[in-house]
């Protein structure tokens, strides 16, 4: 076990060395977001991913993000410090169901979040995440028919904004499903000034006590720029580093969910990336992502879409 010192000495030194760069979600811990190179939500990271000079990404996050990175840099090579680092919404949607389930609701266009493997984004026609996931739904004609999958949350979420025709596949997050509404309803009376800012994968009782409901950039951006000066925050408590990083004079509180000894909700996939796995798998340049071809060129079609489209909007 080395110092956290020599870890980021050691990660920087090879990092130079092997031409790689460190992405980071902001659900990841606090040492691993200050050595990152780049930090931000999934539509963030995926434009880095495919926009960037280096030989070698290294994903800090989880699973379905690192598959995107490689899906639109297939001649980089991605590691996932640990490949176990999945994700229970992406789980929620299995390839062979998803293909059942199109087949019953034929002649709709498919928008999957990002939250999902590679196969499912190969049976899709537009990735989304929750940055843009109300603008990709109104880009389409509005009699257009849609089946979102896999997060019922953000789904019902998207449905209620933009009153489309939408089928929803029925998978939710066991983080942002977590919350405690009867909690959070304390906090705020504690704490009367306090904002409750809300991810959309929440459920609708926590939805529906928000001030504000957005992703993750979204979340921060508005810590940033409104006069408040508490929140309560009801998504991965990861987040909150960056929150005091840029505005240190808040108070940011973390929603706690129904159960948990920490009192705050953690994300168990993202937090199994640690900076000492990072150093390993740069050392030895694995574990890869490694995507079949066929899927990978089948994926790659719905994500170009989704990022054409968040261009064009300036997203
Ligand atoms: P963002 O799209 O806000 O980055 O969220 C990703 C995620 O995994 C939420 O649980
Ligand atoms: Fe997946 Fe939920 Fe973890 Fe996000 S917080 S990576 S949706 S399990």
């Amino acid at each position: 076990m080395l110092s956290t010192e020599q870890y980021i000495f050691d990660i920087k030194r090879l990092k130079a060395e092997k031409n790689a760069i460190i992405l980071a979600h902001y659900y990841q811990t606090g040492d691993i977001q200050d050595i990152a190179d780049f930090v931000g939500d999934s539509l963030a990271l995926s434009q880095k991913a495919a926009s960037n000079s280096a030989d070698i990404i290294i994903f800090a996050g989880v699973k379905f993000m690192a598959e995107t990175a490689k899906i639109l840099a297939p001649g980089k090579k991605v590691l996932l410090p640990d490949l176990n680092a999945g994700c229970s919404l992406a789980d929620s949607c299995k390839a062979e169901d998803f293909e059942k389930f199109l087949k019953e609701n034929q002649g709709r266009t498919v928008i999957s979040y990002v939250n999902t493997t590679a196969e499912i984004k190969a049976l899709s026609d537009i990735i989304c995440t929750s940055s843009n996931a109300v603008q990709i739904v109104e880009s389409l004609p509005p009699d257009e028919k849609i089946i979102f999958a896999p997060d019922r949350n953000l789904g019902n979420y998207i449905l209620n904004k933009t009153g489309r025709d939408m089928v929803i596949w029925n998978g939710a997050c066991h983080v942002h499903e977590k919350f405690s509404l009867e909690a959070i309803l304390r906090l705020k009376k504690e704490n009367s000034t306090a904002k409750i800012i809300v991810h959309p994968e929440c459920e609708l009782p926590v939805r529906l006590v928000a001030d504000f409901i957005g992703s993750t950039s979204s979340l921060l951006k508005l810590t940033k720029k409104d006069k408040g000066n508490c929140y309560i925050i009801a998504t991965e408590v990861g987040i909150i580093h960056q929150m005091k990083k840029e505005n240190p004079g808040k108070t940011y509180i973390p929603a706690p969910p129904i159960d948990s000894t920490c009192g705050c909700s953690e994300c168990g996939f993202m937090k199994l990336i640690t900076i000492e796995k990072i150093l390993n798998c740069l050392k030895n340049e694995k574990p890869e992502i490694i995507i079949d071809n066929e899927t990978l060129i089948r994926a790659q079609k719905p994500i170009q879409r989704m990022l054409e489209i968040s261009e064009k909007l300036g997203l």
